[in-house]
């Protein structure tokens, strides 16, 4: 099956340039100036031509932060890997990076043998994976080159959640140890549990259970003391280290300090910390509670930190941490006692569309807009250049976006599979007009033309920001 898309302006990471673009099969072709007459040529036998004037033509996104049904609370994330990689499409993300979870007392192999049999033959759009560490012995630690070699070689730990996740610094210093030998990388949850605990045992205890609580007892200073332990345990073991949903000017401040000395420490933010706020968790009647997510929405004035990190790289790049649970059943579950509503805040869909916001507005440039939501990713996560760049040799993921159309968010009208949208009635400038994936048209004239089980499983390689 070839495609030709034509007359669009390719955008990659490196600049902006109108081309056209053959597709043939599930790879790039070949791209040629619109003076070269190729594309008429193409056209005579391409099976379909996909008018791009007037849009941009983007690497699909590549979101590496995404929990499909997982197990939060007594509760599971209300998207499976079905509809939350349709959802994905919909938004030009053709590539979901999700996190298996090891259970306490499990096996790293088998948390991946689990998240396996929820994802393969499942997905719309192609997955890899990121393994979640709560139990680190030496059992674990070994099982870690198996997963090296099975493509799943980034690893997460917790310096929040308590009998849950946590992981003491003893723990995180061992597997780093082990990262820092597999070329691997440790991702971090950094928010300082111990003493959040007591701050929402103490909240409880005053009788203080809304949902803005939440934030207050998760004060940012607790993210920049676990930013800065963790960096200072990377740097003592000479393991990069990957800061997962950096939400806090003082988190970033301590990445931004180590990057300067030189150091591999990488970081990502995401949508909700960019676009919304405490005062989003402090809406009344308990509508506060479609905005607990860990850590907690910031109060507005970080917003303007974080895009600066963005501009000068400070923040590699943005993933959703898409984590939804329904108003009405799940989040129910902490009315009364915010510690325990379930974590998480929906957003696979929206991320491009919300980020293109920060080119409408001037904080980020066109590029760079690809680059975080697209480059990066595909560097960072060993996916480079089969994905992250429109060129002849990578998938065929590939988004004809129009800049200049309007739309408005809904849980009316958005694909994930939750009761809520965190954006409700946000209007956006620019909306994802065609989506390819490995050479499928999945979405096109608002509507969804892909299938689940079209996504195949990435074996990932490692990073490309390591030595
Ligand atoms: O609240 C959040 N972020 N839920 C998802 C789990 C995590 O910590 O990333
Ligand atoms: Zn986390
Ligand atoms: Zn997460």
């Amino acid at each position: 099956m070839s495609t030709v898309i034509s007359g669009g302006t390719v955008v990659n990471a490196t600049g902006a340039h109108t081309a056209d673009v053959l597709v043939d099969g599930e790879r790039i072709a070949a791209l040629a100036s619109p003076e070269s007459g190729l594309a008429q040529q193409w056209a005579a036998s391409a099976e379909r031509v996909v008018d791009a004037s007037g849009k941009y033509v983007v690497p699909g996104g590549i979101d590496g932060h995404t929990h499909m049904e997982m197990p939060f609370g007594g509760t599971f994330s209300a998207d499976t890997f079905e509809t939350g990689t349709i959802a994905a499409a919909w938004g030009g993300t053709t590539t979901i990076v999700d996190f298996a979870v090891q259970a306490k007392g499990t096996s790293l192999l088998s948390a991946l043998d689990g998240w396996h049999a929820k994802a393969d033959g499942n997905c719309a759009v192609d997955y890899g994976f990121h393994m979640i560490v709560s139990d680190v012995n030496d059992s674990s630690l070994r099982e870690v080159d198996a997963c090296v070699e099975a493509g799943v070689n980034t690893f997460k730990m917790f310096m929040a959640y308590p009998g849950v996740f946590y992981a003491t610094d003893g723990e995180i210093l061992r597997a780093m140890q082990k990262a820092r030998e597999t070329g691997s990388m440790i991702m971090m949850h950094a928010e300082n549990g111990i003493a959040i605990d007591q701050l929402v045992a103490q909240a409880l205890a005053e009788g203080r259970g809304d949902p803005v609580e939440h934030g207050l007892t998760r004060p940012p200073e607790l993210e920049g003391e676990a930013t800065s332990r963790a960096i200072a345990l990377a740097r003592v073991t000479g393991a990069p280290l990957y800061l997962v949903h950096l939400s806090a000017a003082q988190a970033l401040d301590a990445v931004t300090a180590a990057r300067d000395t030189g150091q591999n420490v990488f970081a990502e933010t995401c949508p909700q910390y960019l676009f919304l706020s405490l005062e989003d968790l402090a809406r009344p009647d308990f509508e506060g509670a479609k905005y607990v997510a860990s850590p907690p929405l910031r109060p507005k004035d970080h917003q303007a930190e974080l895009w600066r990190g963005l501009r000068t790289n400070d923040l590699s790049l943005v993933s959703t941490d898409h984590c939804p649970f329904c108003f009405a059943e799940q989040k129910e579950l902490g009315r009364g006692d915010f510690s325990k509503i379930p974590n998480g805040i929906p957003g696979v869909e929206h991320r491009l569309d919300l980020l293109h916001q920060g080119v409408v507005r001037g904080e980020i440039s066109l590029p760079r807009w690809v680059e975080i939501s697209s480059t990066t990713p595909a560097r960072m996560f060993g996916l480079y250049p089969r994905k992250g760049v429109v060129a002849p040799g990578a998938d065929a993921d590939l988004v004809v976006y129009d800049p200049a159309a309007r739309q408005t968010l809904s849980a009316s009208t958005h694909h994930m599979n939750v009761d809520y949208s965190a954006y409700e009635g946000m209007e956006l400038t620019g909306k994802v007009d065609t989506v390819l994936s490995r050479g499928r048209v999945v979405i096109s004239d608002d509507a969804f033309h892909g299938a689940a089980g079209h996504g195949k499983f990435l074996a990932r390689d490692l990073s490309q920001y390591l030595l």
